[in-house]
């Protein structure tokens, strides 16, 4: 049975990629970080199945600003694939928290790839990284693996650091290291300070008369939206590769959040336009303006191709919110 370890298993990637490793006969380790309140919701349908949190589910306690915790849990689990999905992950947030962002999300990076190295698994283990679009920020779409970057937030340049190290632990070191260049991909379970999964909720509100105004910031900018069970997939082929590579990971599609209240409040029969309001708060020092991948290298050498579209993504996340209110 092949063991992978998955950082950030708590989070919306993270509790899909699991779903999916065990079903493919995997045993899963997650790292989870002690919290005041409960954190593990999206794991909890796992956590309560005692068929897989006996045999298959084990989580153990850490933090990507620990370097002894890591070394000591790769120590112990040796496993022959690791995820790092861990991050502080909202790009907003970044610029009120650069320092905190820059080291979980960059020099995070750089702890787990020398707890492989420190431990001796290089060639024993590969290893994925979440890179992101954000690192393309201002360069012009379609942005492919040959975009130079541009990074326009705290967020995003810790990721390009996180990713170049991926690189040259690659080329230094010979670890099997990916980097899954991935644009925005949502689900039922995207963090709710996140615009889909926060106009998903706003537009099941108001239609159950619950809510009358929602704020939200840049209306303008374009982004290339996927469903994260499509995204886990490619993270998943990128490891089973004869070697480390990076990969965009992209619809090739692009939206406006004009386009996305459209398809939110239209598919409740709403008129968005009467609800929103324009709020400066959540406008960001720098903004990225359009995303917009080109995924033909993931599509040629993966097989991989984005299954759900942008409009049934937005309509399972509409309906989702409907369901849990009328619960
Ligand atoms: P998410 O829902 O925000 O999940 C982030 C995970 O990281 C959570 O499990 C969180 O734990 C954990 N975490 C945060 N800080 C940590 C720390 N200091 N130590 C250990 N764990 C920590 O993010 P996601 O949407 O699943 O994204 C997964 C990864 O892909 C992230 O690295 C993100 O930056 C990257 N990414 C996401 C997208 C996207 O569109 N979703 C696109 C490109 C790249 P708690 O549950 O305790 O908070
Ligand atoms: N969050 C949020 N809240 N975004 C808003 C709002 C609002 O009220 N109003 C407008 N927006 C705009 C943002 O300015 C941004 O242009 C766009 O909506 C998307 O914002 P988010 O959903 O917060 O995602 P993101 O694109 O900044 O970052 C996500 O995707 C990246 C990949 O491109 C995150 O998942 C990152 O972790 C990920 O790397």
């Amino acid at each position: 049975m092949k063991k992978a370890l998955i950082t950030g298993i708590t989070g919306q990637d993270g509790s899909y990629l699991a779903e999916l490793l065990i079903d493919i006969g995997y045993e899963v380790h997650g790292i989870v970080r002690r919290s005041s309140s409960f954190n593990r919701e999206r794991i909890e349908h796992l956590i309560q199945n005692p068929d897989i949190y006996r045999n298959v589910l084990f989580l153990h306690y850490g933090d990507m600003t620990d370097s002894s915790a890591i070394n000591r849990i790769l120590e112990k689990i040796v496993p022959d694939e690791i995820y790092n999905l861990a991050a502080q992950s909202h790009v907003r947030i970044s610029f009120d928290m650069p320092e905190y962002t820059g080291d979980v999300d960059g020099i995070g990076v750089a702890r787990i790839l020398d707890a492989i190295r420190e431990v001796g698994l290089v060639g024993e283990c590969k290893f994925y990284q979440a890179s992101t679009s954000e690192m393309f920020g201002s360069s012009p779409p379609p942005q492919s693996e040959e975009t130079p970057f541009h990074p326009r937030s705290p967020y995003a340049a810790a990721k390009l650091y996180g990713h170049w190290m991926v690189v040259n632990y690659r080329q230094g070191y010979g670890l099997h290291a990916s980097s899954g260049i991935l644009f925005n991909h949502e689900s039922p379970r995207r963090g709710r300070n996140f615009v889909t999964r926060k106009v998903a909720t706003a537009a099941a509100r108001i239609k159950m008369g619950l809510q009358d105004h929602l704020a939200l910031g840049n209306l303008d900018a374009k982004r290339d939206w996927g469903h994260a069970k499509d995204y886990v997939r490619a993270m998943y082929l990128m490891l089973q590769q004869p070697g480390g590579d990076d990969f965009v990971i992209a619809t090739g599609k692009t939206h406006s959040i004009r386009n996305l209240l459209d398809t939110a409040f239209g598919s409740l029969e709403l008129d968005w336009e009467k609800f929103v309001k324009v709020d400066e708060r959540y406008f960001r020092p720098t903004e990225v303006d359009i995303l917009m991948g080109d995924a033909s290298k993931a599509k040629k050498i993966l097989g991989w191709e984005a299954e759900i579209s942008f409009e049934e993504m937005v309509i399972e996340l509409v309906d989702s919110e409907m369901k849990l209110l009328k619960k």
